[in-house]
């Protein structure tokens, strides 16, 4: 070994020791005839100081730039009062340095790290491999490994067998588009990359393993969004025998000593609420429980109104008409509201109605709002008290579709929430249940709202009979407003998979074709089974506060879903294709 420690391991018990680091020239100072090297390794820094004594060394020490790779043995020795470092955790030390290896040099970097300036996303990616020296980075994925194994430590001792599975399989549903890999020996067929390992841990139920776990790589060619990447990880569980309470029990057991483990930090029990709940109260199925705004309906109210934006809605059962109070908004200038407006319009509101409420003693006249004048002051008055508004409030209503509204107010009710400082707690988790079985697409036909495997809490009968009412027996946990996993209870009866099939439109030859296996596992002894699986990546964001899955993931994708420093995707020359029987529609440009 040519280290004997870690740079950001000296501190004072080791003064009058010995030591040999190594690693890289984070900064490099001239100080009145000494010259101070801090050196930085994966754990920290170190400064070392070479005096003119030592001739050779300290002619090297001279000629050493920037990120130069560097061996040092020198001593320990307590820095002089005054120049304590209380921000380093070496600050208390330094290494006065005996000898010094350069054991490579380095161009100076693309981008300097010993005083960072954001350079942009596209040049860190580029040269991540520098990006990652820089102590946040680096602190991030180490804090990923501390939680991957926590959580191996927790399953394990809970009898939890890791299980791998395949990469190339056949597609496995999960709402996504497939990455595919053309098969050679099989010229005209392709591989599927797995969306997750859903089928195969079911399948490894039916034999028996009961309980399984797996740090899993899931593909899934969707359109990205900060806390979605092409490629990501799933901490992948499925278990026999154990019921939702069950699975909950244990899997929020695991997270909150995680977050004991690594964060000292003591999250309550986790509350549960029907999606029904969320969606009416947050307008959205993850909701933040740090916000405390809220969504309030008021369509009943306005069936009569003579002001079309609201009566249509209001009498149209797939409408919705909420109110969403903000505490001492009342003062919020034109501008602002128009920026909200125009917020909103991305999720398709097509206005965002607004009452302050300057003095409420002074009825109408103490209202200030384009909607009033069309609203009768009785009707009025219910909905401010329903939302509780008091003088100094502002009072948002979204009027549409229920999905517009709910998604609309639920943005902007998120939107407020930060913009106005307005959160209680730095952790608020939940457990969202009672999830419909399907979701009606704009063509009438149904979608499954999990995936197609969840079972639903009714028997197959009333699932044929009324598909819209099933509740199904999946459960998501949510973390201040993000989905960090999501499960269900499984259909372990091969009558009630194929009623699922049959509800989503699927043909028997489709059943028989693409999930011909999974419906022979069920008929050979399949156990009641269920399971979830939480993102990996998400959960270090919002334990690391980073605010992109990307900040956690060691060689991230662009938004655009390519690699910026590899050139992935790339061109694949002609011989290859030919091999694989494939021919291009067009020839990509030459660049
Ligand atoms: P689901 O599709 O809800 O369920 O995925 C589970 C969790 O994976 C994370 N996740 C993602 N993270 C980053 N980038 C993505 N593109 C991405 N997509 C999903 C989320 C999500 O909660 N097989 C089921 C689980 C089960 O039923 O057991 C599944 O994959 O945090
Ligand atoms: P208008 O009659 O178009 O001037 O709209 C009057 C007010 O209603 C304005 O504040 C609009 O922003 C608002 N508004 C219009 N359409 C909607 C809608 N669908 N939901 C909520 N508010 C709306």
């Amino acid at each position: 070994m040519m280290r004997t420690h870690y740079c950001g391991q000296l501190n004072e018990t080791l003064a009058d020791q010995e030591v040999t680091l190594c690693g890289w020239v984070h900064r490099r100072r001239d100080h009145g005839g000494v010259i101070f090297l801090d050196i930085r390794d994966r754990e920290g820094l170190a400064q070392v100081v070479f005096d003119p004594d030592r001739e050779d060394t300290f002619a090297l020490a001279d000629r050493v730039r920037s990120e130069y790779v560097v061996k040092v043995r020198g001593k320990v020795r307590p820095r002089p009062a005054g120049a304590v470092n209380p921000n380093m955790a070496s600050g208390a030390i330094e290494v006065l340095g005996y000898d010094l290896e350069v054991l490579n040099q380095a161009e100076t970097p693309p981008f300097p790290l010993d005083e960072y300036s954001d350079v942009g996303e596209e040049t860190r990616l580029r040269f991540r491999f520098i990006d990652l020296r820089r102590p946040e980075m680096a602190a991030k994925l180490k804090l990923r490994s501390r939680i991957t194994s926590s959580i191996r430590r927790y399953l394990d001792d809970n009898g939890f067998l890791d299980v791998e599975t395949p990469i190339l399989t056949r597609a496995t549903p999960e709402g996504a588009r497939d990455y595919l890999v053309p098969s050679r020996t099989h010229p005209g067929s392709f591989f599927a990359l797995p969306q997750s390992p859903q089928l195969f841990k079911q399948l490894l139920m039916v034999s028996g393993f009961d309980r399984y776990y797996q740090i899993a790589k899931c593909f899934r060619d969707e359109d990205l969004r900060a806390d979605r990447q092409p490629e990501f990880t799933q901490i992948d569980i499925e278990t026999s025998f154990l019921d939702e309470s069950d699975i909950m029990g244990l899997t929020e057991g695991m997270i909150r000593g995680l977050f004991k483990e690594v964060l000292d930090v003591d999250l309550t029990d986790f509350p549960h609420m029907s999606w029904d709940e969320a969606m009416r109260r947050y307008g959205s199925d993850k909701p933040d429980l740090r916000n405390p705004l809220e969504l309030v309906d008021v369509a009943d109210q306005l069936t009569e109104v003579d002001f079309k934006v609201f009566s249509g809605p209001a009498s149209d059962p797939k409408g919705r008409v909420a109110a969403l109070r903000v505490p001492g908004g009342a003062s919020m200038p034109r501008k602002q509201i128009d920026d909200y407006t125009k917020y909103v319009s991305i999720y398709g509101a097509k206005g965002l109605a607004y009452i302050k409420v300057n003095e409420r003693a002074k009825g109408v006249e103490g209202l200030q709002s384009p909607i009033v004048k069309f609203i009768p002051e009785d009707n009025l008055n219910t909905i401010l008290d329903r939302v509780g508004a008091v003088d100094g409030d502002i009072v948002f209503f979204g009027a549409d579709k229920e999905k517009i509204v709910s998604e609309a107010l639920g943005a902007l009710r998120i939107k407020l929430g930060h913009d106005l400082e307005l959160l209680t707690c730095e952790w608020a988790p939940l457990w969202v249940v009672d999830f419909p079985m399907f979701e009606e697409n704009d063509d009438g036909s149904l979608t499954a709202l999990h995936h197609p495997f969840t079972a639903p809490k009714c028997s197959p009968e009333d699932l044929k009979g009324n598909p819209q009412a099933a509740l199904s027996r999946a459960y998501d946990m949510v973390l201040n407003g993000t989905e960090l996993g999501g499960g269900s209870i499984r259909i372990h009866r091969k009558d009630m998979q194929q009623s699922v099939f049959d509800i989503l439109g699927i043909s028997a030859e489709e059943q028989q074709e693409k999930f011909g296996f999974l419906l022979d596992a069920l008929k050979y002894g399949a156990p009641p089974h269920g399971g979830l699986a939480f993102g990996l990546d998400r959960l270090v964001m919002l334990m690391t506060g980073a605010q992109s899955i990307r900040e956690v993931i060691a060689f991230p994708k662009t938004q655009s879903a390519a690699c910026v420093m590899t050139q992935a995707p790339g061109a694949v020359d002609a011989k290859a294709l030919r091999e694989l029987n494939i021919r291009l529609r067009e020839q990509p440009k030459v660049e």
